[in-house]
């Protein structure tokens, strides 16, 4: 529950910043990150090597950061370090080239535009049913994977991916493993042949290659689909000059790695809470039972499916795909008091907010129904932000929050995920939050209750 939140900013001169060490971070980053806010509060200062971070965790202190003085930062270190996979892409551009191409890419997440991939969302997902047996064992992150590969590849590009899911995802592995590493990121540059940046090199490659095809099958054909692929071979500047195959490489990869790897873990993250509170899932099967009555779900059942929308804001909240973000200042700024340089970092952390007591009763329960009310309107715009907040918020918000949840209707419509007994499910706080030994399940067949026996519970599931 949100409590009231301090003064803004302490007045009077900047106070002074004590550095501590950023060195045992590598380790166990969520931990870290929470450690150090219980013992300092909402500022920290962390040095590594000459390279010094002010880690912040209230939410004003956020919104200052990347709303109200975006333009005196540019992304971290760590995602501007991972520019040999995206290059000059969506995601790690900046300034007026960024802006042109985020204009460029918008009509594509646009609301009506979106509407129109959900049948696509659905079928998709129902086609992976179709290989589900009650019964099997599965992994729910890989299987989640899989699918939101393939639901972006069709949505943006048009394209058919399946074949080439195993090749991403092993790469992708790579690429989040050693791109995370915050000490690589700062002292080995991607230029140097190291036998890892040999490996992350042609983990690229092959994601390349795959993009290369689809543009060039997309050239061969000439076929305008609508999608964000024809947008982006459309695109001409003010002197008529076309996108370069490698500007079209930077946005197409930032946009078939960001569009869903996170949206996978949100699933997995999903599928192993739910196994984990029974209660939920009955209110979930409930709801979902009652509005569908067995149909496949679309896009106007989405306002009825109110509680699998919860569901996901709230599976959000203790495992944001985003678990973590960073800003490098390039002008001056007096943050909450403290002087930030030139050079020097801005830390924040969505797993610690996020779970932070001061707005949430009962912070680490998966309680979906506290976001039956009022509460996003009673916290601080930052005490939930999964996708970011500011010019550089996630443009694909809305194509993932409906994705997710149709994700889950279609799929708990008609199977449980039963967790593998012993199986560790592990945080793993690489770029993305990802579980790192999967999430092992049993799928057991569920059939829609009987319409007539329906009744939905108005009395709050109460999560263990
Ligand atoms: C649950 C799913 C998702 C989460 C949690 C998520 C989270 C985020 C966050 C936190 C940012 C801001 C990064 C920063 O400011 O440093 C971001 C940016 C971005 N996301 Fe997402 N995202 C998700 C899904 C998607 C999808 C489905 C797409 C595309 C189809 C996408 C494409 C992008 C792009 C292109 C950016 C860069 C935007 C810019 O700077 O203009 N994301 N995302």
């Amino acid at each position: 529950m949100r409590r009231a939140a301090p003064a803004k900013f302490p007045p009077g001169p900047p106070a002074r910043l004590r550095h501590w060490s950023a060195g045992p971070l590598g380790n166990d980053p969520l931990g870290f990150f929470t450690a150090l806010t219980r013992k300092y509060g909402d500022v920290a200062g962390l040095r590594l090597l000459n390279f010094r971070t002010i880690y912040i965790n209230h939410p004003d202190m956020i919104e200052d950061v990347l709303v109200t003085h975006a333009r005196r930062y540019t992304k971290g270190r760590v995602l501007r370090a991972n520019r040999r996979v995206f290059g000059e892409g969506l995601l790690t551009s900046e300034g007026d080239f960024w802006l042109r191409q985020r204009r460029l890419a918008q009509p594509a997440f646009h609301r009506a535009r979106i509407a129109a991939y959900a049948a696509t969302m659905v079928e998709y997902t129902e086609r992976l049913l179709h290989d589900w047996r009650d019964g099997d064992e599965r992994d729910a992150h890989q299987e989640m994977m899989r699918l939101t590969l393939q639901i972006v590849g069709k949505t943006l590009f048009d394209a058919d991916v399946e074949r080439d899911a195993q090749d991403v995802g092993k790469s992708l592995e790579l690429l989040l493993e050693v791109g995370a590493d915050f000490r690589r990121a700062i002292f080995i540059p991607e230029w140097l042949p190291t036998p890892t940046n040999l490996r992350v090199r042609r983990a690229v490659r092959q994601i390349e290659n795959i993009l290369y095809r689809i543009i060039a099958e997309r050239r061969a054909s000439g076929h305008d689909s609508g999608d964000l692929l024809s947008m982006l071979l459309a695109a001409q500047d003010d002197d008529g000059s076309r996108m370069s195959d490698k500007q079209l490489r930077d946005e197409t990869i930032t946009l078939f790695l960001a569009g869903h790897e996170t949206t996978a873990n949100t699933m997995a993250w999903t599928w192993w809470l739910l196994a984990q509170n029974p209660a939920v899932e009955a209110r979930l099967h409930a709801e979902l039972d009652a509005v569908l009555a067995g149909r496949s779900p679309a896009l106007e059942d989405l306002p009825k499916l109110a509680y699998a929308g919860h569901v996901i804001t709230e599976s959000m909240r203790l495992y944001p795909p985003a678990w973590g973000m960073a800003r490098l200042a390039i002008e001056e700024h007096e943050l909450a008091g403290y002087p930030v340089s030139k050079g020097m970092g801005v830390a924040f952390s969505q797993w610690v907010v996020q779970r932070d007591p001061r707005w949430y009763d009962d912070p680490q329960k998966f309680l979906p129904e506290r976001w039956e009310g009022d509460l996003l309107k009673r916290i601080p715009r930052f005490a939930y932000f999964p996708f970011g907040g500011g010019p550089r918020q996630c443009i694909g918000n809305s194509f993932a929050l409906m994705e997710a949840t149709l994700i889950l209707a279609t799929v708990a419509q008609k199977f449980r995920l039963k967790l593998v007994p012993g199986h560790p499910v592990v945080p793993f706080p690489s770029i993305t939050l990802r579980p790192r030994h999967g999430v092992r399940v049993t799928l057991e067949s569920r059939q829609p209750a009987k319409a007539g026996n329906l009744r939905l519970r108005t009395e709050p599931a109460v999560a263990d």
